[in-house]
């Protein structure tokens, strides 16, 4: 009888085994070095774009980084990560997989890091404005993954290099990109959404340092700038290389990182308290059982 409860809690154990969504969910939207372009080259043979397909360590997948597909259910993460998002293109390393590493690798019990690919190759701010097709997909993906709980951790934008080609949108990016990340805070539903924003390493037309001024100069709270100028390029001059794209997501992993230590201070946001809580009460239920079982034992 003893023995049959001890199996009866033994199988409850394996179980209540948490199935695991994604507890930090972090948002990737921009354009083409967001989706990721490293390793990409042309054949001048074939003239097509083509992807070397090395994957460094720093990019390897890990069963603690999931991704939102196209088809809006999580699967683990793997190069390259924007594939059926970004489908028309050729993509390669971009900064996901490096930062989610990294992020893993600074802080063990991070928990699992669930990653919203939404970026386009070639797209200008102009296209990411509210109502746009891309502005709906992220607002809608970002809603679909939530559905298995989790919080939102930032939004990781790196977009411009479209921007850079006349002087007028060049301009224009600093407020364009301030419209587009109030809304989707406010359609989110997420008011101080950290949003870590890239400030450009290349652009496809001579404005550039217009727009990192936009990109370095942040009016609006809990926005934070990484910048990838000086870090070396692909032959084409605009893609960051895959060591490129490593670097640059060590960078965004320590900027979330003490953003996040710099917000636990003061309330919101980073705890996985809530997980570790039903943990600890499930388990101490256990506990109690068996230690139950144990005295009913002695007593024989
Ligand atoms: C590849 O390079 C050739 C020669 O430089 C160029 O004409 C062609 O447009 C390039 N193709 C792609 C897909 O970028
Ligand atoms: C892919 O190309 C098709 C045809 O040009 C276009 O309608 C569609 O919007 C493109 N989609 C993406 C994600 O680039
Ligand atoms: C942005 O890109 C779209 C699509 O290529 C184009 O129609 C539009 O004129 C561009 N807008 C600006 C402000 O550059
Ligand atoms: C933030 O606070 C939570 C709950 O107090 C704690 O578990 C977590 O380790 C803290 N994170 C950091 C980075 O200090």
């Amino acid at each position: 009888m003893l023995l049959l409860l001890m199996l009866i809690l033994v199988s409850h154990a394996w179980s209540v085994k948490p199935q695991q969504p994604p507890q930090n969910i972090f948002i990737l939207a921009g354009q083409s070095n967001m989706a990721g372009r490293g390793g990409v080259t042309n054949n001048t043979q074939t003239n097509t774009l083509v992807w070397d397909g090395i994957i460094p360590p720093q990019c390897q997948s890990n069963p603690s980084i999931l991704r939102l597909s196209a088809k809006l259910k999580w699967v683990q993460a793997h190069e390259p990560l924007h594939a059926d998002i970004d489908f028309n293109k050729t993509n390669g390393v971009g900064p996901g997989m490096p930062f989610s590493n990294a992020v893993l690798t600074k802080d063990p019990n991070f928990g699992v890091i669930g990653l919203v690919p939404c970026a386009i190759g070639g797209t200008n701010i102009s296209e990411w404005k509210k109502g746009s097709f891309l502005y709906d997909q992220t607002v809608g993906r970002t809603q679909a993954a939530l559905q298995g709980g989790g919080v939102i951790r930032a939004l990781i934008w790196y977009q411009g290099e479209s921007d850079t080609v006349t002087r007028e949108d060049a301009e224009l990016y600093k407020q364009r990109s301030e419209k587009i990340f109030v809304d989707l805070r406010s359609d989110l539903q997420i008011p101080m959404l950290p949003i870590i924003r890239v400030a450009l390493a290349s652009g496809l037309g001579p404005y550039i340092d217009i727009v990192r001024e936009a990109q370095l100069q942040n009016d609006l709270l809990n926005v934070q700038t990484v910048d990838a100028k000086g870090l070396p390029l692909e032959p084409d001059v605009l893609h960051l290389t895959t060591p490129s794209q490593v670097r640059l997501g060590e960078m965004m992993a320590d900027a979330i990182l003490q953003s996040m230590l710099s917000t636990n201070k003061t309330g919101p946001s980073y705890s996985n308290a809530p997980a570790k809580f039903s943990n600890f009460v499930s388990y101490s239920w256990m506990i109690s059982l068996l230690l139950c079982s144990l005295c009913l034992i002695l007593n024989f």
